[in-house]
């Protein structure tokens, strides 16, 4: 009697066994874990040109929000751009954002120095950095392609990008992310270096 109820309990475990792994294979497919996004993210420049489901750019905006912030206080915004028209517009006057003219959407992430702490530019431009670093790694968990390119510090590309969107002089356009589905050719980089670690002390 004590065998039989030893060997039901160990049948239940085998099938409960079998059966998980399938579950949890089909959740691991959908997100891949964090340290391989993190390895797996770079900057991608050759997009096929498809278009971006507006549930992943929701999913990519939810992310880029859940960035920590001094003291709390998200002193962002972000302009998320999908037309065609805008996007070449945007591209018209950044040299170094050519990507644009095959992404299917675009991100830029604004700061905003009267929202941040102590009403700090650094503050503002740190904060949405995170956010900016949440993005291209949701979009790599996605299966998206994103290259930072630089507004901020430059006065002539934020100049660009703050008459194109109709963005207020007072908020900071930090970058233009442009979003796309990869070709494949551009591949993460081993940037590893031990010699950039101290460990205790400097
Ligand atoms: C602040 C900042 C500005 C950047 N500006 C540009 C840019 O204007 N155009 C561009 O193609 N890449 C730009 N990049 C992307 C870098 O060139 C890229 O991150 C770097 O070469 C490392 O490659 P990886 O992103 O593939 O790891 C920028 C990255 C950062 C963080």
């Amino acid at each position: 009697m004590k065998n039989m109820k030893a060997f039901i309990v160990a049948m239940m475990i085998v099938m409960v066994a079998a059966i998980t792994p399938d579950c949890m294979a089909q959740k691991e497919a959908a997100a891949p874990d964090a340290i391989t996004v993190i390895h797996s993210r770079k900057s991608v420049r050759n997009f096929t040109g498809q278009i971006i489901e507006k549930e992943k750019l929701d999913k990519i905006l939810r992310a880029a929000m859940a960035a920590p912030t001094a003291v709390g206080r998200q002193p962002w915004s972000f302009v998320v751009v999908t037309e065609r028209k805008t996007l070449d517009a945007l591209k018209d006057g950044l040299p170094y954002a050519q990507m644009l003219g095959k992404a299917g959407a675009a991100i830029i992430v604004c700061a905003i120095p009267e929202k941040a702490h102590d009403k700090m530019v650094e503050f503002a431009v740190i904060d949405s950095s995170l956010a900016g670093e949440n993005i291209l790694l949701a979009a790599e968990a996605l299966g998206l392609g994103t290259t930072w390119t630089a507004a901020y510090p430059y006065k002539d590309r934020m100049g660009h990008v703050r008459k194109t969107l109709n963005i207020p002089d007072s908020i900071i356009p930090l970058n233009v992310i442009p979003i796309g589905y990869p070709t494949g050719v551009d591949k993460p980089k081993n940037k590893y270096k031990p010699e950039n670690i101290h460990w205790e002390k400097w």
